[in-house]
């Protein structure tokens, strides 16, 4: 695996999730494969999750880490081409990226959108010019319309929380209000990874959002899109909870309608549901407390499980490296 940026960039989403799994019994099978290896996460935006746990993960393949908080940190950036750097700009992304990949192995990134310009954002424009200028295979940590590591965990999350042979789990992404106007990356993901497992015989997808919230069609082909909550949980056997800003009037908040956040009401319409959310999550806003503090939620556990996603992904890249 020379890149690990979208659903794409995986052969057989299975085996991965069964390597995960395998890691998750046995995190130190492979101790010694990131030996003399270092690995560089660069984030332009906060993260606690996925900072950690995939240090974590390069730690225990024995890798060395090294963190890069840029928006903080670094120079300003530079990230588009053709112009006089006489304003605030200090560094291009050609020379950041490029000397970045002389120092690291393996490089992750976090870059959000900036929700202002949605061809701007959707041609990932800034992401690619990393991937290309340094030279060394990328882990995206987030980026601007997919969020990979997170949808992984959650297949990994599915699979070892399902345990029926005679039908596929039911799983629902149900919209959520919120008083931000938050990204599309990880519903786009989720939505792009469910979809592909779906094709594959792995879960029955369904989306649930208030009319104004469509996805990008090029992440929900396959997935059965409803507009009423209600109706989309039943039966639900994981209801993966998030907010997302809306893509059609970009980056607009259209509804906080309260009628949409779960509470324990709404699970009783479900197959007893697990609840996933992939954190940081905003409590009676977008998830009733109830729900987080009770018996369906699946979120620490979720969380937990980012380190065997990260674990898997870097030791397909490192075994490429050899
Ligand atoms: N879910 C997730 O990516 O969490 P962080 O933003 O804290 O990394």
């Amino acid at each position: 695996m020379k890149q690990f940026f979208s659903v794409a960039d995986v052969a057989n989403l299975s085996q991965l999730v069964d390597e995960a799994l395998q890691l998750k019994s046995n995190p130190f099978t492979a101790a010694n494969l990131g030996k003399r290896k270092t690995l560089g996460l660069v984030f332009l935006n906060p993260s606690l999750r996925t900072r950690l746990s995939t240090q974590k993960a390069a730690i225990q393949l024995g890798m060395d880490v090294m963190v890069m908080n840029m928006d903080k940190e670094g120079w300003a950036l530079e990230t588009k081409d053709g112009v006089t750097m006489d304003g605030n700009t200090v560094e291009h992304i050609r020379e950041a990226a490029a000397v970045m990949g002389q120092y690291c192995d393996i490089l992750g990134l976090r870059s959000f959108p900036k929700l202002q310009d949605r061809e701007e954002d959707y041609s990932e424009d800034l992401f690619r010019k990393f991937m290309s200028y340094c030279k060394v295979p990328v882990i995206s940590l987030e980026s601007a319309t997919r969020h990979p590591l997170q949808s992984l965990t959650d297949l990994i999350t599915i699979r070892e929380h399902w345990h029926e042979t005679a039908r596929l789990p039911k799983v629902v992404m149900a919209w959520a209000p919120h008083i931000k106007a938050l990204p599309q990356a990880v519903p786009n993901s989720f939505s792009e990874w469910m979809c592909r497992a779906q094709a594959e015989g792995m879960v029955d997808f369904t989306i649930a959002h208030p009319v104004g919230y469509a996805l990008a069609e090029e992440f929900t082909r396959g997935a059965t899109v409803m507009h009423s909550l209600d109706e989309a949980i039943e039966g639900a056997d994981f209801v993966y909870v998030k907010n997302w800003s809306s893509y059609e009037d970009y980056g607009k908040i259209h509804s906080v309608d309260e009628r949409w956040m779960i509470d324990s009401s709404k699970l009783t319409l479900t197959n007893e549901a697990k609840v996933m959310h992939c954190l940081p999550v905003r409590r009676d806003l977008e998830l009733a407390s109830e729900v987080l503090d009770g018996p369906h939620a699946l979120v620490i556990q979720e969380a937990g499980n980012r380190v065997w996603a990260a674990q898997a992904v870097l030791k397909r890249m490192l075994e490429q490296l050899l």
